[in-house]
């Protein structure tokens, strides 16, 4: 009698009298009241099910809430131990993927994994060979790919940086052939002075004139491009009108030193004439290689910084844990960056009841230090930096928060990608997040995640309070 049920369902359609008989004989007839759980997703897949009337649901476990992925009334669907009849291989799974519950009263023909397994082998060798190299052969390429995938990360990370330290060593390659150039320029208009083509007194005149106007330099403010050309015709009339040739190329650097007419009037007041023109253009030298200097010094802070960057990255592996207070750190690396925190109120919630955690110290200076470099940052010197330990169930909490503008919900996912960043070139390596993200995540078994609001940015960590059981 199931026989004949079963001879109506799609999946047998094609068996003969005695497969079908075989099937009666080995299988047998389930039946599940509304809401019955039939089988429990994890569990170890014991048995082929397929559905003779009834409706079910399917579902899966995803953290604390169970998703519904599928519900279906089909007669003849079929789920549970899909794969046994897979050879044995650590790859293969021998567990019920998701949960399967009865939704109205529910009558299954259940077959066991090993039966299942057995007469699908014995009846379509030639298929399961095809399914077998299908189900392995797409495995080994997902591994290649993988690896290949990892690779390319690996690689990209690795050019990343070398675009990153290329422009700065570019720069300084630039500048320093610059300022060769100006140098030379300068010991050649010392040499007339060697010749007494320049009195004693003139030079004086000359080098106290030039003091003030680098500084005034240092603090000169950005012009728009409208104001720097306005600026600039100024300067040249000013420069044409007292015959001073090829005005045209001191003109715009004058500009960028922040001098206008005023100052170029001042100078002429207290140089000789006929040393006007020898006056400005050791000027201008000089403000360019000020400039050309700072530069040089810009490029190699930022190499500096890449290479700190890229320091940290290749100690990730070499983590030796030990039994830490969290508070100790915490405190050494607001202490390290006091410089940076000028103007900004600090404030210490520390729960100090918390245990000592197993933990690799230096790796957590390091997140603790890209965390509030980030917020006093995001302040620009003006604000509150909450640092906040508290225990949270078998993990303890450290949060860094800041009352800056906040992060953009459309960049919030994005910010823990390696080398993103907002900050103008030159400023943000963009690899804080992600190497911090690499310490906590992968290094210690933790969760970073960031919660944020104008006026409110919480990067929380959460960090095991044992070992992690397993390596
Ligand atoms: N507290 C914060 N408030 C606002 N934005 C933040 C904050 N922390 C991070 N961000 C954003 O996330 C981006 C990435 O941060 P991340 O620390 O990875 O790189 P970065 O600070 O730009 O450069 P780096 O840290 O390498 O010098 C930042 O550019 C910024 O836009
Ligand atoms: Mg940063």
């Amino acid at each position: 009698m199931i026989r004949d049920e079963l001879k109506t369902l799609f999946l047998f359609e094609a068996l003969t009298d005695e497969q079908l008989d075989w099937l009666a004989r080995h299988g047998r007839v389930e039946e599940f009241p509304p809401g019955g759980t039939v089988f429990a997703e994890g569990e170890p897949a014991e048995g082929f099910y397929v559905l003779l009337s009834g409706t079910l649901a399917l579902s899966r476990r995803v953290q604390q809430d169970d998703v519904e992925t599928a519900r279906t009334d089909q007669r003849g669907a079929y789920m549970g131990a899909t794969q046994a009849y897979l050879r044995d291989d650590p790859g293969v799974v021998r567990t019920y993927q998701a949960s399967m519950r009865a939704i109205s009263d529910c009558t299954f023909f259940v077959l066991s994994a090993e039966d299942f397994g057995t007469m699908m082998r014995d009846w379509f060798p030639m298929a399961i060979h095809l399914l077998e190299g299908l189900f392995f052969g797409m495995r080994n390429s997902q591994a290649v790919i993988g690896e290949r995938q990892r690779l390319a990360a690996l690689g990209s990370l690795a050019s990343g940086l070398m675009h990153e330290l290329n422009n700065p060593a570019a720069a300084t390659v630039r500048a320093t052939a610059a300022l060769r150039e100006r140098v030379a320029g300068m010991r050649q208009k010392l040499g007339m002075l060697a010749d007494g083509r320049i009195q004693a007194e003139q030079l004086r005149a000359l080098t106290q004139v030039v003091e003030p106007i680098l500084e005034r330099a240092a603090k000169a403010p950005e012009l728009s491009p409208m104001q720097a050309s306005d600026r600039e015709d100024e300067l040249d009339d000013w420069l044409d009108e007292r015959g001073i040739t090829s005005g045209w190329d001191l003109a715009p650097i004058f500009v960028t030193g922040g001098i206008d007419v005023t100052c170029l009037a001042d100078v002429a007041d207290r140089v000789a004439p006929e040393l006007l023109e020898l006056s400005l253009r050791w000027i201008g030298y000089s403000l360019e290689t000020e400039q050309l200097m700072s530069d040089i010094e810009d490029a190699g802070n930022r190499i500096a910084s890449l290479v700190t960057a890229a320091k940290q990255y290749s100690h990730l592996d070499r983590a030796s844990h030990q039994w830490i207070d969290v508070h100790e750190g915490l405190k050494s690396t607001l202490v390290m960056l006091t410089h940076k925190l000028h103007g900004i109120e600090v404030v210490k919630e520390f729960d100090r009841s918390l245990p000592q955690i197993p933990a690799h110290p230096a790796e957590l200076n390091q997140v603790w230090t890209n965390l509030i470099d980030n917020a006093a940052q995001a302040m620009n010197g003006e604000g509150t930096l909450t640092v906040r330990t508290a225990r949270d169930g078998d993990r303890v909490l450290v949060e860094i928060a800041d009352t800056g503008p906040g992060i953009p919900p459309e960049l919030r996912q994005r910010v823990f990608e390696p080398f993103f960043t907002t900050k103008p070139v030159g400023e943000g390596t963009g690899l804080g997040l992600d190497i911090s993200y690499r310490i906590v995540v992968n290094g210690h078994g933790g969760d970073i995640s960031v919660r944020s609001q104008p006026g409110n940015t919480r990067f929380q960590v959460r960090l095991p309070l044992n070992e992690p059981a397993s390596n």
